[in-house]
């Protein structure tokens, strides 16, 4: 009782504030607001104002002010693509795409049918999230209903926003997590009757990928993207070569992979592409005709060598882009290495993305990928407070590098790169403190 009573009143949080209004390759520096000492309102865990502290603060002298001191407040960060049963697998030595799925993550998942083991790697997961300053996620489950059910119930737990689905896979993996285009169609009916819109939660109707996925089944996903037109869709496309070989010899009918998808009505505006590394100019067109979303995974397109994301053509046909860990394929549970990486994947391509733009990914422009941008991405009035609490003070090195920064741009770079999970000084769900890392344990042998 007491608690409500705390969350139910105004409180300011003060401290340097940075979000983003829109995209930086549209609007340049009209995209975000920076307050080097600023404030945020909160009422009944949303935003009512964020401001300079000096204006804040005098319109509104008898809220009470926690003052994180020396600290940045940003958004809470939005990871696009991850897997959380593949939780365990992060960092495996030395495969491709098709040998990696065989090896590490199918042996993985095949885990999930039993409810036990769902339960203890969803609590896993949520907490390398949380450790990371993410705060909402779009995630592939297992084939599995219940690793949905399980993922769902945690994330309700912790009132996190949060979208998830039953992987649906009818070919091209062992019978043991494969289901049928029927049973994908019931069993994802039930969750989404069962999860969505309970709450923060979303559901998102994922297909593998077209590889995992035969006619039938691909096109009992877009019966559901049809039934219910607010559920997301979640799949891989174009990561790797020799999977787009035997997408073409599974799926000859169609002209290219983005039409393999868009046959069965699964290129829409609700849609997130993981990877989309490949792609021909006809399959750009095609992404941005549609309106889809791209989730740019760096550290797993590295991993996996993949190749290199072409964010330049994502900007020249206006197609929205945010950032996926990708995990396990991917190295990192933090945005901020996918930040590093997504960095120097322009770089070696040639090309140059500004540190506002990969803040905006992560933050705003993850919220849009996943139409969750009326509800989180930002401060603006009546979003959730999803916030982090950045501090450079355990990462002594980030900390004297930053006395010397002269401009924002700067500055984000450097949080990226020689940041960690010790930035992360707080993370607030719906304005209430949710995670504070524990003091350091002492190392035993
Ligand atoms: N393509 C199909 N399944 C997967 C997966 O689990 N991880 C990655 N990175 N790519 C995929
Ligand atoms: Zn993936």
């Amino acid at each position: 009782m007491a608690k409500m009573t705390a969350s139910a009143q105004k409180i300011i949080h003060r401290g340097a504030l940075l979000h983003f209004l829109a995209d930086p390759q549209t609007h340049g520096t009209a995209a975000y607001e920076y307050f080097p000492d600023g404030a945020l309102l909160i009422e009944q865990g949303r935003i009512l104002r964020a401001a300079p502290a000096e204006l804040l603060l005098r319109d509104m002298p008898d809220v009470p002010v926690i003052h994180h001191e020396n600290s940045l407040i940003l958004p809470g960060l939005v990871d696009t693509h991850v897997h959380y049963p593949q939780t365990d697998i992060i960092a495996s030595y030395g495969e491709s795409l098709l040998d990696w799925l065989n090896d590490y993550a199918f042996p993985a998942e095949m885990a999930f049918a039993e409810r036990d083991h769902c339960q203890r790697i969803a609590e896993r997961f949520i907490e390398q999230l949380l450790q990371n300053g993410t705060t909402s996620a779009l995630v592939f489950a297992t084939v599995h209903p219940q690793s949905v059910d399980c993922f769902f119930q945690t994330a309700q737990q912790h009132n996190l926003r949060m979208a998830c689905g039953k992987t649906l896979m009818d070919c091209n993996a062992p019978p043991a997590l494969c289901d049928t285009a029927a049973s994908a169609y019931d069993d994802s009916r039930r969750l989404i009757e069962k999860w969505h819109r309970q709450g923060r939660l979303c559901y998102a109707v994922t297909p593998r990928f077209a590889l995992t996925s035969s006619a039938a089944q691909l096109a009992a996903a877009g019966r559901l993207m049809q039934e219910y037109d607010d559920v997301l869709l979640h799949t891989h496309l174009s990561e790797n070569l020799n999977e787009l070989e035997a997408v073409r010899r599974l799926h000859p009918q169609a002209a290219n992979y983005v039409e393999v998808y868009h046959q069965h009505g699964l290129v829409c505006e609700r849609s997130l592409f993981a990877h989309s590394i490949h792609l021909s100019d006809e399959e750009w067109q095609r992404l941005a005709q549609q309106q889809a979303r791209i989730a740019f995974c760096p550290t797993s397109n590295f991993m996996l060598g993949s190749g290199l994301f072409n964010s330049r053509c994502a900007q020249q046909h206006g197609v929205a882009v945010a950032l996926g860990s990708d995990i396990g394929g991917g190295s990192s549970f933090s945005l901020l290495k996918v930040i590093e990486e997504a960095y120097k994947c322009a770089r070696l391509r040639g090309d140059f993305i500004r540190p506002t733009t990969l803040w905006y990914w992560a933050t705003l422009g993850g919220a849009h990928a996943l139409q969750m941008d009326s509800a989180i991405g930002n401060f603006t009035a009546e979003k959730e407070a999803d916030f982090i609490v950045l501090n450079a003070e355990k990462i002594p090195l980030l900390k004297r590098r930053l006395a010397q920064v002269k401009t924002l741009e700067e500055q984000l770079l450097l949080m990226a790169v020689l940041g960690d999970e010790r930035l992360i000084q707080q993370v607030y769900i719906m304005g209430q403190a949710q995670y504070a890392p524990c003091a350091a344990l002492p190392i035993t042998p």
